[in-house]
């Protein structure tokens, strides 16, 4: 693995930024003319496992393709000619921030397109920036790539290992093979297509009997950018490679699940936990539907690839996979159902992100929540979903059930 001359470039941006922070107690440091210990700089993290709430809930905020630029001069792109003179990438970071204090998510999942490469002359800086209200709140985080995010200064895989170093950040550029006899081993999985693959657990509420069992599980992948397949350009796809992965990591959730489930016959919570997705490119089927039904809007013509490499059909032999979220195409916001599982749009959330003049941006809210014994928790028993637009209100809307255990 070498790393360009750009990523060290940005990583000594990185430090350049930390270091200004610290700039008093550097130049104490530097008055002294000695190295101090104290002064290396640790990634910070959020109280870890991730786990359910007390009172049964875990929420997530998804934010779709904030196309991140360089900040205070990134104009907005399809305002109102009313809203364009103050408009600019801080619109993007002020939503974010009203969104965190409205809805206190317990984990925010970005989709992809989270900056814009051809706008951002630093993608280090521009990461930072577009980050900064999830790191500044200190909530859990994780990201996928997009199409647009290396098209400035980092190559996918330099992206993904320094969005997975930042504060808070729970991402992964690679995934980990799980040893289940022993939990505190992980290896890296050997070759896999992309970058930025991984699965995260959501474990049962403080102090309760479920403490020590995943309840719900986050699959990442990465859908990559462009491609060319026999001379025709296309978007990239996510490849068998990822999805064998996908397949394994399930069923060995599933399967250690089985032994919980034997050895704790009492408990009404038994079946499989259920599991949600988060890419950024549509998959061929959410072009082709037929969808039964739909909520929310579908304006926009799908941009997917035209190679179709099973994802559907692998989510659906999974079993556990309930929702998938995607971003992509800005103007669609809607979630519709394919053979079970529902795909659902972030709906546009940036501001130099291409959208519809006078349709605000937008940000898609899931909760799950556990189901109530007649004393303790049970696994997850629903999962809901909303979205909120940037309307000054952040109003709420097309509220809707994604899942209920049967
Ligand atoms: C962008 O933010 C400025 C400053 O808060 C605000 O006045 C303006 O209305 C915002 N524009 C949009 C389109 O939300
Ligand atoms: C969870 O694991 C911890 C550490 O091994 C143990 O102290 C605790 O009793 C376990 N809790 C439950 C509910 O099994």
């Amino acid at each position: 693995m070498e790393f360009s001359a750009t990523w060290i470039h940005s990583l000594l941006y990185s430090f350049l930024i930390i270091a200004s922070v610290h700039l008093l107690h550097i130049l104490i440091i530097s008055q002294k003319l000695s190295i101090n210990h104290q002064n290396v700089r640790v990634k910070k993290l959020p109280p870890l496992p991730l786990r359910f709430n007390s009172d049964g809930t875990f929420k997530i905020l998804q934010v779709a393709d904030m196309h991140f630029g360089n900040g205070m001069v990134t104009r907005c792109r399809d305002v109102l000619d009313s809203e364009f003179e103050y408009c600019s990438d801080l619109n993007t970071t002020r939503f974010l921030e009203k969104m965190i204090e409205l809805e206190k998510p317990d984990f925010v999942a970005f989709t992809g397109d989270n900056i814009f490469g051809t706008s951002a002359t630093d993608a280090a800086e521009s990461l930072f920036r577009a980050f900064g209200p999830v790191i500044k709140a200190g909530l859990p985080w994780a990201a996928v790539l997009g199409n647009h995010d290396q098209e400035s200064t980092m190559n996918r895989e330099e992206l993904m290992s320094f969005i997975s170093l930042m504060d808070y950040s729970l991402s992964q550029t690679f995934p980990t093979a799980e040893d289940l006899s022993n939990p505190a081993k992980h290896s890296r999985v050997p070759k896999i297509d992309g970058f930025g693959n991984y699965n995260l657990r959501v474990w049962g509420p403080p102090g309760s009997h479920l403490a020590n069992s995943t309840l719900l599980n986050l699959y990442f992948l990465d859908s990559g950018d462009r491609a060319v397949v026999d001379g025709r350009r296309t978007y990239g796809w996510i490849k068998d490679s990822q999805l064998s992965w996908l397949r394994g990591i399930s069923k060995e959730i599933q399967e250690q699940k089985q032994d919980i489930k034997e050895s704790a016959k009492t408990s009404k919570f038994s079946t499989v936990s259920p599991a949600l997705t988060f890419f950024h490119i549509p998959i061929p089927e959410i072009k082709q539907g037929p969808f039964k039904d739909i909520v929310g809007k579908y304006q926009e013509y799908v941009a997917c690839s035209f190679v179709n490499s099973g994802v559907l059909k692998t989510l659906v032999s999974m079993g556990d996979v309930k929702a998938v979220f995607i971003g992509h195409d800005h103007t669609n916001d809607f979630c519709g159902n394919l053979d079970g599982i529902w795909f659902c749009y972030g709906g546009g959330f940036g501001y130099h992100g291409y959208g519809v003049a006078g349709w605000p941006r937008r940000a898609r809210v899931i909760l799950a929540e556990l189901g109530k014994g007649e004393k303790s928790w049970n696994g997850v028993e629903k999962i809901k979903t909303w979205k909120r637009l940037d309307d000054g209100m952040l109003s709420k809307f097309d509220e809707q059930i994604l899942w209920e255990r049967q």
